[in-house]
């Protein structure tokens, strides 16, 4: 039996946690599990539900509505057609006959491809569209590409309270309605923002403004804790979308036989020395989560690899893929490494972070073991990243 849990009269959690999930998508790290929120609204007049459940915790979200007895559903908010808000919707609309989903026209489309949804029970809504419950009024405002080009947000009028879905969540499995311990739900909605939002910052700044204009007492988001203190969660945003990138190098890298690592360790303690932080991680054992945090703020890149078979390692092909995929605001990068007899690693690396806006600075790859040569090469890029850092405060 699963209790929804209530935030004021009329207005409930009915969503579940997913304690156990380790992977999104088969590719994002859920340290921490997650939840997939759903809200139920009950006005004068209608009922609306926003958002379902990720479709594996169904019964979750169908439990916890015959908890509150509710018979009639007249209204199912799609926010977002991705499937862990959207998955639900087949069971929702079968057991609740009168309900007619409300979602933006690019949603429509997508919920009729994705899930094979019935387009005569879905309603199509403008930016601005208001829809009436009674005595309480939903307000839509579109939000494309937070994350998917058809993403909209719910504010709910005269409660003030902003049903964003994915924006501004974290992946937390928690008991917690509401954020009490902000550092800890600060790191997993930056971790959350760095792998799902920092592709789209650009987008995101637009959309952050507009989410200003409105009068906010609550943000409960799609994924994680309710933030009771708007602020907290907006400010964070804010300096992770405008904020100019920090004195920070982020140091990706794999050593086969050594000689790299040799080259990392000295490159860490000559940036360190010029009062540069590095926060370096070896991909033979990394949490690629951990790698897209460092990522929002750090001024520099410098990878580090081998040479295989003539390029990079595959796990530092991986990560710049990823680097470049995530688009974040780094303004420099450079490579170091080693190779046994040639290669096109400079080259082939280079050619794969061309998303990114960045000064390349010249790279030190050395064939073999350093020597002293290579290590003043190594004191020289420290010597400029730290130069370049200055110039950016
Ligand atoms: Fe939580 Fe984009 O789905």
């Amino acid at each position: 039996m699963m209790k929804p849990r209530k935030i004021k009269e009329g207005i409930y959690w009915v969503g579940a946690v997913d304690w156990d999930r380790r992977l999104f998508d088969d590719l994002i790290p859920l340290p921490d599990g997650t939840s997939y929120n759903a809200y139920l609204i009950q006005g004068s007049e209608k009922t609306a539900l926003i958002d379902t459940v990720d479709p594996t915790t169904s019964h979750v979200l169908l439990d916890r509505l015959d908890q509150l007895n509710v018979e009639r559903i007249d209204y199912v908010i799609a926010n977002h057609a991705e499937k862990d808000h959207s998955g639900t919707l087949p069971q929702v609309l079968e057991r609740y006959p009168a309900a007619q989903v409300v979602c933006t026209p690019k949603c429509k489309g997508m919920l009729v491809d994705m899930l094979l949804a019935p387009e005569d029970r879905i309603l199509a809504v403008d930016d601005g569209a208001t829809l009436s419950l009674g005595d309480r009024t939903l307000e839509f405002i579109h939000a494309p590409w937070v994350h998917w080009p058809e993403t909209m947000l719910t504010y709910l009028r005269e409660d003030k309270i902003l049903f964003p879905c994915d924006f501004f969540g974290s992946h937390l499995a928690t008991t917690d309605l509401y954020v009490t311990d902000e550092g800890r739900v600060y790191e997993a909605a930056k971790r959350y923002y760095a792998e799902i939002m920092m592709p789209f910052r650009k987008i995101i700044q637009k959309n952050l403004k507009k989410v200003q204009g409105y009068d906010i007492s609550l943000i409960a988001p799609s994924h994680g804790p309710m933030y009771d203190r708007p602020e907290f969660i907006l400010e964070a945003y804010h300096d992770w979308v405008f904020g100019e990138p920090k004195n920070i190098v982020v140091l990706p890298y794999i050593s086969m036989h050594g000689s790299t690592r040799v080259m990392v360790n000295y490159l860490v303690d000559a940036l360190v020395e010029k009062g540069v932080t590095v926060e370096q991680f070896n991909l033979a054992v990394t949490d690629i989560g951990k790698l897209a945090m460092a990522l929002v703020d750090a001024a520099t890149i410098v990878i580090g690899s081998p040479t295989v078979l003539t390029g990079a390692h595959p796990n530092v092909v991986y990560a710049a893929y990823l680097a470049n995929a995530l688009r974040p605001k780094t303004k420099f990068v450079s490579i170091i490494g080693s190779y046994g007899w040639g290669g096109k690693m400079v080259q082939q690396l280079a050619g794969m972070i061309s998303n990114l806006k960045v000064e390349v600075l010249d790279p030190v790859v050395i064939q073999g073991h350093p020597r002293d040569e290579d290590f003043a090469a190594l004191d020289k890029l420290a010597a400029t990243i730290a130069e370049k850092h200055k110039a950016l405060k």
